[in-house]
């Protein structure tokens, strides 16, 4: 193996041992997605970006999401709103609060163009999580 083949690999596989690590939330299953999704629909908090700011950085986000416009594992969350999403299966989609909310509930329904399937679902409904804290992200994305 060459060195920038070792040092890709390890790119990919610390930010997913150090996710796999953090006892900070409980991974969603199919039905806790599906509760959650519901339940968001319902509530239309708008959420607090300070909080929103420093979740990122608890719950990991950050391992694999830059705010600064860097590539990471995921897509930079700077200009993420209101840009045009595009998926694997063709489908593409303009980024609002909605979008967004089902998204980080539901990471893994629709996998983005260039992207691989290892952004992890949490169950937001399993404390010390809770819903709100999606819309703490999202009001954090939001301002990026
Ligand atoms: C292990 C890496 C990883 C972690 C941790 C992670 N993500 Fe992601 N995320 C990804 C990848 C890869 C994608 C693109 C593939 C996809 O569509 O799932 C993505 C996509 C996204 C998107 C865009 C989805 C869309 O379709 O518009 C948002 C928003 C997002 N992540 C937010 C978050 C937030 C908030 C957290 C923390 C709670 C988080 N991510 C944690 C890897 C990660």
């Amino acid at each position: 193996m060459n060195k920038l083949r070792v040092a890709i690999s390890l790119a990919v596989v610390v930010p997913l041992l150090a996710v796999a690590c953090s006892s900070n939330y409980s991974k969603a299953d199919a039905d806790s997605v599906a509760r959650s999704l519901a339940a968001a629909d319902q509530q239309k908090s708008s959420g607090d970006a300070d909080r929103g700011k420093l979740l990122f950085r608890q719950l990991n986000c950050s391992t694999c999401h830059s705010t600064n416009g860097d590539s990471g594992l995921g897509p930079t969350m700077k200009g993420y709103f209101g840009s045009e999403v595009q998926y694997k299966d063709g489908s593409s989609e303009r980024v609002d609060e909605a979008h967004a909310r089902r998204e980080i509930i539901d990471p893994n329904r629709r996998v983005m163009e260039g992207y691989g399937p290892t952004m992890p679902a949490i169950d937001w409904q399993k404390e010390p999580r809770k819903l709100s804290d999606v819309d703490d992200l999202v009001a954090y994305i939001k301002g990026l």
